[in-house]
């Protein structure tokens, strides 16, 4: 599969913030401004909120997605506090794991956040799974190394066709652009996102790795999507403060459009 026939995505998460009725009202503006065919939107707010912003988008057309923020690895049990995939399935259908806020606060490693991608596509939920380094790690010349390393510690006990059918979705998020107003360049992104394919080919995913759609996330904005979008092994964006803005989505998700409309075209 050529770049040209993967999914064009723009993943909304909206972290620990919104209430469910802010967030119903939130979604409503958002999903109305951002109305672009070819472009698949998910919005990931809190837990609580699934259901609120599910009900809020659900006559949308093109339609929107709601994803959760994270997912638990087991499946039920004593786990006070936790949210396991049987759980979500009716509230979400795409569920981001292994964000590196939960890698950093909850501790999360590679091994765990393999076992959460079980979970989710057992589910039937869409996973994002996210990987990034740290500053050092750049700065050190083992950017690329260090998310071969997250990927291959989290895919080692799937079979590339159980990952590839549920729609893996990879976002590379370098932790030091989170939420720090300093995003990579395109073409780090662009390069990130061949080393990313590099490794599934490596791991046994032959053909299925180009049909693999990798974000880009870390303080994208209206203003510098394009450098992303410029970019043909970058299918989308996972984005964080922005999506909490109603211009800012409007802006980002127009740009998705013109990929999505210049992928289409040249099908
Ligand atoms: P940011 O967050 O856009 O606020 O940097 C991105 C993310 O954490 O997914």
């Amino acid at each position: 599969m050529i770049g040209a026939m993967r999914d064009v995505i723009v993943a909304a998460n909206w972290k620990m913030n919104t209430t469910p009725a802010d967030a119903a009202e939130l979604a409503r503006t958002i999903v109305s401004r951002t109305r672009e065919a070819g472009v698949i939107r998910v919005i990931c707010p809190p837990y609580v909120c699934l259901a609120a912003v599910g009900e809020a988008v659900a006559d949308e057309d093109p339609p929107v997605a709601v994803g959760a923020q994270n997912v638990h690895h087991e499946l039920a049990g004593a786990y006070t506090g936790e949210i396991s995939a049987p759980m979500l399935a009716s509230l979400a259908t795409w569920v981001i794991i292994g964000h590196s806020e939960r890698r950093r606060d909850a501790g999360e490693t590679d091994e765990l956040i393999g076992r959460k991608l079980g979970r989710a596509v057992g589910a039937g939920l869409r996973p994002i799974l996210c990987v990034g380094e740290q500053l050092a790690d750049r700065e050190a010349g083992r950017a690329t190394d260090v998310v071969d390393e997250q990927l291959a510690g989290a895919l080692e006990d799937h079979e590339p066709t159980a990952l590839a059918d549920a729609g893996l979705v990879i976002a590379y998020e370098p932790v030091w652009a989170i939420g720090t107003g300093r995003n990579a360049r395109g073409s780090d992104a662009s390069e990130m996102a061949d080393a990313i394919r590099s490794t599934l080919e490596h791991h046994g995913w032959g053909s299925r790795t180009a049909g693999v759609p990798v974000l880009y996330g870390g303080s994208v904005t209206s203003a510098n999507i394009d450098e992303f979008f410029s970019e043909p092994a970058i299918d989308g964006a996972l984005v964080g403060g922005a999506s909490l803005k109603p211009d800012e989505m409007a802006g980002i998700v127009a740009r998705a459009g013109m990929t999505a409309r210049a992928r289409g075209a040249a099908r």
